[in-house]
C-alpha cells in the first residue's frame, strides 16, 4: 500500500463506510475495572467489550469493529495508549495502527486525536512521532516486482487518514505535522537507495539520485569521478575502485542555511554499492546482504536532505565515497600500500577491512572544510553486531560535548545508540608493519573501537568528531521496530542526524 493520505483537520464529516478511531487508557490506570474509551458514544457502544476485556488499553492493542455505527461512523478502531505517553510509543501504535488499517480496506478514517489527552506541548511530539511512524511503516519497497505490482496498482485505493484536532489550525501542531513528513519522506528515501540491488545501485546511481533529490532545495553538488578522485589523491578510494569496472564517486553536498562566516557540519557516510571483500573475498553465505553496505552514504543524503528541506539555519556539507569492493585484475592485494590524501600510508592486509580506506580520505576532505563537528555513519564491521546485536547504533567519539549532544538527539529521535569506548590502546593495534597504519588490527578483539581508531587518524585534531557503526542496526530491524522493515533498510540516523544539527542552529 503506498496510497495513504494524512491530513490534519479541525472537524471531519463521516462517510459510508468510514471509520472512527478512538484511544482507549489502559484499565490498570483506570480506578474502575474497565477501560475508558476517549470517545463517549464510542464507550456506550462497546461497553460489552470493555466489560469482558476485549478492550484493555495495553500498548499496541488495536482493537476493530465492524457495522456498529458510532457517531455516523459504520467501524470503529480503538487504540490502546498503554501506560506512558512517550514519543516513541506513538511511533510504534501507528505501526500497528498501519497494518490494522491496510487489512480493514475503509477508505476513510477520521482519528479522535485529541483523545490522548495530552497538552499541546506534549501533543505536537506525539503528533510528529504518530505521523512518522504512520508513513514509516507505508514503506513497501516493490517496485523491481512486475506481475504483483500491476495487481496491487490494480486494487489500490486510497485511504485517507484524517487526524481531527481542536489544535489543528495551531503553528506548533501543523509545523509538527509538516517535519514527520519531510523526516518519514527523507528515512524512506535512503531505504529504498539501501534497498536497490547493487546491479542497480551503483556509485553513479547513488550520486545521480541525490543529485536529482536535492533539485529545488539550494544544495550544491559536485561529484568526481575516477580519473578526479585520483587526481585529488584519495589513495583509499581509489585503492579500493581499483577491482571494479563500475566507476566510483566522490558525491560532495553543499547547504547554507546560516551566514556565510559561520563553520560547518559535515556529515560522512559509507558509500559502499556491494561488498564482495575484494581478494579477501568473503564466504557466500548471506553475501546478498553486502548490498546495503552503502546505507551510512545513504542515510547521510537523506539526513542531509531533510536538514535542506526543513531549512534548518545551520551550514552543513555530505560527503559520500562511492564505489564497488570487487576482486578485479587491478584489484588491490593483500600487503598492498597506498596513500590516504592525508599523506599518511597504510597496508591493506584485508581487502575486506575496505570501509575504512574509503572513509579515510573523505575525513581528510572533511577536515579541510574546517568544521565546527564532523560525524559519519558506516556498516563497517562485524564486530559491532556481535557487542550490540541490531538494537543500538555504536558510536565512538572522545569528546564528551559531541558525546552528550548526540544522546540528546537521539533520546529525542527515539533511536537507540550506544556509546562505545576509544582509547589509545586501540590506535596502537592499528600501526603497520611496512607502513604507517595496518587496516586491521594487531590484536585481539575489539574490531570496531580498532576500526573507529583507524578513522581517527584521518581527523584533524580538534575537530570535534563521532562515528557511528550501523553494520547491525542498517537493516532488517522489523522484528524489534515494527515502524521497520522486516528485511529491508532502516534508514536508521537520518531522523538523530536532522536532530543532531539542530543543536548547531
Ligand atoms: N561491510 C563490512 C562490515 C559488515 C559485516 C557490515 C556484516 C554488515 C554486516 C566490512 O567492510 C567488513 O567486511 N569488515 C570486516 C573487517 C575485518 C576484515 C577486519 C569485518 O567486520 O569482518
Ligand atoms: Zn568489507
Ligand atoms: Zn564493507
Amino acid at each position: 500500500m503506498k496510497n495513504l493520505t494524512l491530513q490534519l483537520v479541525k472537524t471531519h464529516k463521516p462517510s459510508a463506510g468510514s471509520t472512527l478511531v478512538v484511544f482507549s487508557s489502559s484499565v490498570k490506570s483506570q480506578k474502575s475495572s474497565g477501560a475508558k474509551l476517549s470517545s463517549a458514544s464510542a464507550q456506550k457502544t462497546l461497553q460489552a467489550s470493555v466489560d469482558d476485556h476485549t478492550i484493555t488499553g495495553k500498548a499496541q492493542e488495536t482493537c476493530v469493529f465492524r457495522s456498529v455505527s458510532v457517531d455516523g461512523y459504520s467501524n470503529v478502531v480503538v487504540l490502546g495508549l498503554g501506560s506512558d505517553r512517550k514519543p516513541e510509543s506513538f511511533r510504534q501504535m501507528a505501526a500497528g495502527f498501519h497494518s490494522c488499517i491496510k487489512a480493514m480496506k475503509s477508505t476513510d478514517i477520521c482519528v479522535q486525536w485529541d483523545g490522548t489527552g495530552l497538552g499541546k506541548k506534549d501533543l505536537s511530539a506525539a503528533t510528529q512521532a504518530f505521523v512518522e511512524g504512520l508513513l514509516l511503516s507505508d514503506y513497501n519497497f516493490d517496485e523491481l516486482k512486475s506481475k504483483k505490482k500491476d495487481d496491487e496498482k490494480a486494487a489500490a485505493k486510497e485511504i485517507r487518514v484524517s487526524l481531527v484536532s481542536k489544535f489543528a489550525a495551531d503553528a506548533s501542531l501543523k509545523k509538527a505535522f509538516n517535519e514527520a513528513e519531510v523526516l518519514a519522506g527523507c528515512v524512506n528515501f535512503s531505504r529504498r537507495l539501501g534497498d536497490l540491488p547493487g546491479n542497480l545501485m551503483t556509485p553513479t546511481n547513488l550520486a545521480d539520485s541525490i543529485v536529482e533529490a536535492v533539485k529545488g532545495t539550494g544544495v550544491k553538488t559536485e561529484i568526481w569521478d575516477r580519473a578526479r578522485i585520483k587526481k585529488e589523491k584519495m589513495g583509499g578510494l581509489y585503492g579500493v575502485a581499483r577491482g571494479s569496472h563500475e566507476e566510483p564517486r566522490f558525491i560532495i553536498l553543499r547547504y547554507n542555511g546560516a551566514a556565510k562566516t559561520k563553520k560547518p557540519i559535515v556529515f560522512v557516510g559509507k558509500g559502499l554499492t556491494f561488498d564482495s571483500g575484494g581478494i579477501s573475498l568473503k564466504p557466500g553465505a548471506a553475501m546478498e546482504e553486502m548490498k546495503y553496505d552503502m546505507c551510512g552514504g545513504a542515510n547521510v543524503l537523506g539526513g542531509f536532505l531533510a536538514i535542506a528541506k526543513l531549512k534548518l539555519k545551520v551550514n552543513a556539507i555530505a560527503l559520500v565515497p562511492s564505489t564497488e569492493n570487487m576482486p578485479g585484475g587491478s584489484a588491490t592485494k593483500p600487503g598492498d600500500v597506498h596513500t590516504a590524501r592525508n599523506g599518511k600510508t597504510f597496508e591493506v592486509n584485508n581487502t575486506d577491512a575496505e570501509g575504512r580506506l574509503i572513509l579515510s580520505d573523505a575525513l581528510c576532505f572533511g577536515s579541510e572544510q574546517a568544521p565546527q563537528m564532523m560525524v559519519d555513519a558506516a556498516t563497517l564491521t562485524g564486530a559491532i553486531i556481535v557487542a550490540l546485536g541490531n538494537t543500538h547504533t555504536g558510536f565512538f567519539t572522545k569528546n564528551e560535548a559531541l558525546s552528550k549532544k548526540i544522546q540528546a538527539a537521539a533520546d529525542k529521535t527515539g533511536e537507540l545508540v550506544w556509546r562505545m569506548p576509544l582509547v589509545d590502546h586501540h590506535t596502537k593495534d592499528m600501526k603497520g608493519t611496512f607502513a604507517d597504519l595496518s587496516n586491521i588490527s594487531a590484536g585481539k578483539g575489539a574490531g570496531s573501537a580498532t576500526a573507529a581508531a583507524f578513522l581517527e587518524q584521518f581527523v584533524e585534531e580538534g575537530i570535534p568528531w563521532a562515528h557511528f557503526d550501523i553494520a547491525g542496526t542498517a537493516w532488517a530491524v522489523g522484528g524489534r521496530l515494527p515502524y521497520c522493515p522486516k528485511k529491508g533498510a532502516s534508514g536508521v540516523l537520518v531522523r538523530t542526524f536532522v536532530e543532531l544539527a539542530r543543536q548547531f542552529t
